[in-house]
């Protein structure tokens, strides 16, 4: 569904720490880490009633999170992800309006296997903001 929240992603030093405290968090359902090396993290997703959160750690060189824990050493927020029904239409009306997205600029498969973009962090107030194609009924 177009807008809503699927998940909030948090870059954590210590995996095993972060989901036993997370599991104590009222409400969570917290899964075992799964390696992603094609995106060079390891994920937990904790299930929320109504979105995910995804602890994060860098799996093997040249992760993304490595580079975040090198500016954030104790970890933190690194993305905010919303769901669209239509990733290029929507690309295309937010490059209309001047938005900036990263890489180049096609949708690649993220770590649920649907296709995704990010937003330029400084055309979001610091905060890297993922969409990801969500066809209805998943
Ligand atoms: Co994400």
């Amino acid at each position: 569904m177009r807008g809503r929240l699927n998940h909030v992603a948090l870059v954590v030093t210590d995996l095993d720490a972060a989901s036993e405290t997370w599991s104590k968090i009222p409400g969570t359902t917290v899964g075992a880490p799964q390696p992603l090396p094609e995106h060079g993290v390891t994920v937990v997703f904790v299930d929320l009633p109504n979105a995910r959160i995804e602890l994060l750690v860098p799996l093997g060189d040249g992760s993304p999170v490595s580079r975040f824990l090198e500016k954030h050493s104790g970890g933190g927020m690194h993305h905010v992800c919303l769901e669209v029904d239509d990733l290029i239409a929507e690309r295309d009306a937010l490059l209309a309006t001047g938005a900036r997205v990263l890489g180049d600029g096609e949708p690649r498969i993220g770590a649920h296997g649907n296709p995704v973009l990010f937003l330029h962090p400084a055309d979001m107030h610091g905060t890297l903001l993922e969409l990801e194609e969500v066809r209805s009924g998943e």
